[in-house]
């Protein structure tokens, strides 16, 4: 493995300090909730025995997960974040020259890995100018007889565009006739704006999901999320993989995982309604803004405007002022290996306020840049 520092992490808010960070619109989480949040019984809570816990996670997890899922129990795999499912993944099946597909732009994770791997990778390019639309076509003319999976994330990181259910069915369609796999990160499958998809692995033993609690359900400081595969083989595979890398998970954040997953029915009426009203906020920032222009995302709390080409702006300089004058942080192109002149705005985390001002400012920044100031 030649593992290599991503910027999406080297920079990311924890690390570059909260303090420092007056309007955080790089998130792609909805905002981070309290432990208070779970209500956790004061008398039972502290008698959670601190064992090793079932290899594949806490069972009611499981159970909760699946159903939402539209898999069974022992069809789920919980794993450290969705980031360690993805890790999973990638090593289980990628040996050092085996080749994939790869969505692009993306979670750098679902890049970095491969190529850590020194996997042979084909990249699957969305653009602006095509609406980040996924082209059937294209995909197929990339799958060889020996590639191992395709991978796509959908809602999409970091557009927030998304594929009809019809092209998912294509998709699968498509990896079962070539005799490769499905890898479908849909780690912000449930803010969708309108149908919600089924999950991939439900539609096909050769497709596995990949999700979390991170970003839906704001609770990413427990690191859990999981795998879903319905090919019996390949889950000892990926079982396997987890047992050597941490044998089971955390006790404590599975237990707290399962307690928000009992929370999420009262949770997803007011996490829908905070989604809709943010996103109508950014669209009514973008009718006509004289700065930026955008594909509007049709999930997830993330967007990926750029700064008009026909705009003089020295994007270093953009940065510097968005950061240092205005205390505001957007996701910047190049996390993405895109160009600096985009940039991922998330708009699920902040406060409606803090939402609102961010997004002034970045308009202002580009302003003062281009008046030199
Ligand atoms: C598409 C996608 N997959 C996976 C992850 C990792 O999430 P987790 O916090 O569950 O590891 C992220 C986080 O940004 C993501 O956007």
């Amino acid at each position: 493995m030649k593992y290599v520092r991503m910027p999406i992490e080297a920079e990311s808010p924890e690390q570059v300090g909260y303090e420092r960070i007056r309007f955080n619109l790089c998130e792609s989480s909805m905002r981070d909730r309290p432990l208070s949040d779970l209500h956790l019984d004061p008398g039972e809570f502290p008698k959670l025995l601190l064992a090793y816990g079932d290899h594949m996670g806490h069972p009611g997890l499981r159970e909760r997960i699946a159903a939402v899922s539209g898999v069974a129990s022992d069809e789920v795999l919980v794993t450290a974040g969705a980031a360690g499912a993805l890790f999973i993944f990638a090593t289980s099946l990628l040996d050092r020259g085996d080749h994939l597909v790869v969505v692009r732009p993306n979670y750098a994770t679902n890049i970095e890995t491969p190529r850590a791997i020194e996997a042979d990778i084909s990249y699957l390019d969305l653009s602006f100018a095509e609406n980040y639309r996924l082209d059937l076509d294209k995909l197929a003319a990339l799958i060889r007889p020996n590639t191992k999976y395709v991978s796509l994330t959908c809602p999409h990181n970091p557009t927030g565009a998304m594929i009809s259910e019809t092209d998912l069915r294509a998709v699968i369609r498509m990896v079962e006739s070539k005799d490769c796999r499905l890898l479908f990160d849909e780690t912000y499958r449930e803010m969708a704006y309108e149908q919600m998809l089924p999950t991939a692995a439900s539609l096909s033993e050769r497709a596995v999901s990949v999700s979390t609690v991170s970003k839906t359900y704001g609770i990413p400081g427990i690191r859990v999320g999981w795998l879903l595969c319905r090919d019996r083989k390949l889950m000892q595979l990926l079982l396997s993989a987890k047992e050597q890398i941490g044998i089971c998970g955390s006790a404590v954040d599975e237990e707290l995982a399962y307690q928000a997953m009992l929370r999420r029915v009262e949770w997803m009426p007011w996490i829908h309604r905070r989604v809709r009203e943010a996103f109508h906020t950014v669209r009514c920032w973008m009718e006509g803004n004289p700065h930026f222009e955008w594909v509007e995302p049709q999930g997830s709390v993330v967007c990926f405007p750029r700064i008009r080409p026909a705009l003089t702006v020295e994007f270093d300089r953009f940065y510097q002022v968005l950061n240092g004058r205005y205390g505001t942080f957007v996701g910047p192109g190049h996390w993405f290996e895109q160009p600096r002149s985009q940039m991922r705005v998330g708009f699920g985390w902040p406060t409606p306020e803090e939402l609102a001002q961010g997004l002034q400012n970045l308009n202002q920044a580009v302003q003062d840049v281009l008046d030199g100031k």
